[in-house]
């Protein structure tokens, strides 16, 4: 069967990565989580404490930056190294989160990024979530889900990820994480979250994964005969 890109873009903690996921078991294809890179990136600069609002030293530390992708021996899913650390489970804690949408909004970051991303995508049988997949990355997806969900039912749902890591992480500040990261994501400069113009809307409010997966399954088999 033909191989395609899979572009899947959408607001914080909508189920991006879950569908992703579980698309690329699928179909036998590579998942990338671009979001794990900005991620990455931002440990970083708060571990060096480097100061990103100066481009000078923001491009010095980028230079020191080596991200990668390796599958986990167990899961076979692809897990996040920077530097040879992997870093895959440090990234996701609100201390990370609460700036990576700063950074993600810095030019220098985004086309450092944006070129590995594209690297990567050179081979087909990629899936690849974020947030200006559709748009930047790959504007020639074959297939660009934008997904969506209630607010109240996307905030649940990362609060429980994250209750069960750290108790003490309240619904509050979940819920001020992803609407300040949402409103930073969609109204910067440089590559904003948009839904691209031949996206296929998903919202999933009301979807289990299943449900979610089969959809999309059958979007894919519409674009490889
Ligand atoms: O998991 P969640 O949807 O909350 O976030 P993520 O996909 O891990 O992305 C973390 C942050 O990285 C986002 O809030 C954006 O600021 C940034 N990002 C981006 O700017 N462009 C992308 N393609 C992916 C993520
Ligand atoms: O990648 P993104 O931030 O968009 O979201 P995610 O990390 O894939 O999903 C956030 C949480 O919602 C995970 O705990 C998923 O298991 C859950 N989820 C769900 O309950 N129902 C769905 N239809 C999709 C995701």
């Amino acid at each position: 069967m033909k191989k395609i890109i899979v572009a899947i873009d959408g607001w914080s903690s909508c189920g991006k990565s879950t569908l992703a996921r579980q698309m690329a078991k699928a179909l036998g294809y590579i998942y990338i989580d671009s979001g794990a890179m900005y991620r990455a990136i931002t440990l970083y600069f708060l571990r060096n404490h480097i100061n990103w609002e100066n481009s000078k030293e923001v491009e010095k530390a980028l230079k020191n930056i080596e991200l990668d992708f390796r599958p986990n021996d167990q899961t076979a899913q692809n897990e996040i190294y920077l530097n040879d650390e992997n870093v895959e489970y440090l990234i996701r804690d609100l201390v990370v989160a609460e700036k990576v949408s700063d950074v993600a909004a810095i030019q220098e970051v985004r086309a450092f990024a944006v070129a590995q991303q594209q690297k990567l995508g050179k081979k087909k049988g990629i899936i690849m979530d974020g947030r200006d997949i559709g748009t930047v990355v790959f504007p020639k997806a074959e297939l660009k889900l934008f997904m969506t969900a209630d607010n109240v039912v996307r905030i649940e749902r990362r609060f429980k990820e994250l209750v069960e890591k750290n108790p003490n992480i309240t619904i509050k500040e979940v819920a001020e994480n992803i609407q300040m990261r949402d409103y930073i994501d969609s109204n910067r400069a440089i590559s904003p979250l948009r839904q691209a113009k031949d996206a296929i809307v998903l919202d999933n409010t009301n979807l289990t994964p299943e449900e979610q997966l089969k959809k999309s399954l059958k979007l894919v088999k519409e674009k490889t005969g």
